[in-house]
């Protein structure tokens, strides 16, 4: 009898486990796995893009992952702290998880200091020259800026909405540390036929303190035009604080071999360095090249007219030359006035920039021109059409011949404009010049 009383308890225990865990089974399947991937808390930046990782289910060994379903109203471009959920069911039991995403502010506003973020202000007081602030999600924050100003530095300050900082500085020189600037008149090579005039052009300085200190100026300079070689001038300027400038031209005293150093190795051509057609003493054309001139020929329609309201005229004197016309007319000059004459003022057959078609004689052809107003209007304004003069004085020894204020070369007018503004030539443009060669 007390045995039966042991045993019927002991079954009643085991059947109840039994039950329990069949409960648990059926109701909370631990069979059933649901896991996230990645972590379950992402910051982003708000505008950065979001992917979610997802998460991985299973039951025993299938692999459920394809059947979560997944709730995301995560918008990147709104700050706030969004839920992802994904969820999982099988057979009566469901598994959920659950990721936090923040889509917060973590970028800093930019402050733009207008005016230089290191100034001299020359012994006096600085005036503030102004600032923006602007912040990825607050927007214009200029007003928001505070301004601490130090001896030797202003602080720029500001924070965003989200509590990001940013700081800039602006230092002040109260000492006068930069340099003055020295420009020279003309170019900074010049080139003097041996025995000519030698003509100084001089130079301007300004300084960021003292303005315009071009008196003040020292040229030292030893150049002389009886001796065939290269000279160099120096411009030396110093300001109020002591701040030293240096500048320096290179003078060629020539004679006629350097204008004829080309023939002596010449490439034949055509020959183009840096997109550019180049024709000289050295670079020749082949006897029946051609090139399309048609937008050449339409600038100096152009050009022709515009000169014409502002009462110019420079009617065109010779424009395309064939190989046989400028044999012709290189003949003729050296039989009238001999070879040397001739290799100064025409190329020889093959080397001519008329040969092309993007050359043009206009208005008088004599260096009269370069004084005349026609002249002067055309040394200042070719470039706006696309032209350049291609044989300036002073240049005579770089482009081999004298100077001829009346030919034009077609180069477009951004590289026209270059060379202009730096008082160059061609051949120096195209860094195919060598002084002291
Ligand atoms: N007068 C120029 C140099 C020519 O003959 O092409
Ligand atoms: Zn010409």
């Amino acid at each position: 009898m007390g045995e039966g009383m042991k045993t019927k308890p002991l079954i009643i225990t085991i059947i109840l486990e039994i039950v329990l865990i069949a409960a648990t089974i059926i109701i909370y399947n631990p069979f059933l796995k649901l896991k996230l991937n990645g972590n379950a808390t992402i910051k982003i930046s708000i505008g950065e893009k979001y992917n979610d990782q997802g998460a991985k289910a299973s039951y025993l060994k299938e692999d459920l992952t394809k059947e979560i379903k997944v709730t995301n109203k995560v918008d990147t471009n709104k700050l706030g702290e969004y839920k992802i959920t994904y969820e999982i069911k099988h057979g009566n039991s469901t598994r959920k998880a659950t990721r936090t995403v923040i889509v917060a502010d973590l970028i800093s506003p930019e402050i733009t200091l207008k005016g230089d973020s290191k100034v001299s202000t020359c012994g006096k007081e600085y005036t503030e020259e102004g600032y923006t602030a602007i912040d990825n999600v607050d927007g214009d924050l200029t007003k928001d800026v505070v301004v601490t100003k130090k001896s030797d530095k202003i602080i720029y300050s500001v924070k965003d909405k989200s509590g990001n900082k940013k700081e800039v500085v602006r230092i002040l020189d109260s000492k006068d540390s930069t340099k003055p600037e020295i420009t020279l008149v003309n170019s900074d090579i010049l080139t003097f036929e041996l025995n000519s005039t030698y003509k100084e052009f001089g130079a301007k300085a300004t300084d960021n303190c003292d303005g315009d200190i071009t008196s003040k100026i020292e040229v030292i300079s030893n150049v002389d035009t009886s001796k065939h070689q290269v000279f160099e001038v120096t411009y030396k300027v110093k300001d109020n604080a002591g701040n030293e400038a240096t500048a320096i031209r290179k003078i060629k005293v020539y004679n006629q071999d350097d204008l004829n150093k080309g023939y002596t190795e010449i490439v034949s051509g055509p020959t183009y360095i840096k997109d550019i057609l180049i024709v000289n003493k050295k670079y020749a054309i082949p006897k029946n090249f051609q090139v399309d001139s048609t937008e050449a020929k339409a600038a100096l329609e152009k050009l022709q007219a515009d000169a014409k309201k502002e009462g110019h005229s420079l009617p065109t004197k010779s424009a395309y030359r064939s190989y046989s016309t400028q044999d012709a007319l290189y003949n003729r000059y050296k039989t009238n006035k001999g070879q040397e004459f001739a290799d100064k003022r025409s190329a020889r057959p093959g080397h001519s920039e008329h040969q092309t078609g993007l050359a043009f004689d206009i208005g008088l052809c004599s260096v009269k021109l370069g004084v005349m107003p026609e002249g002067i209007w055309l040394r200042e304004n070719a470039h706006k059409y696309g032209f350049i003069i291609r044989y300036p004085q002073y240049k005579e020894a770089i482009t081999g011949y004298g100077y001829e204020p009346w030919h034009v070369r077609y180069v477009g007018v951004e590289i026209a404009t270059e060379i202009m503004t730096k008082n160059i030539t061609l051949e120096e443009y195209l860094g195919i010049y060598d002084i002291n060669a």
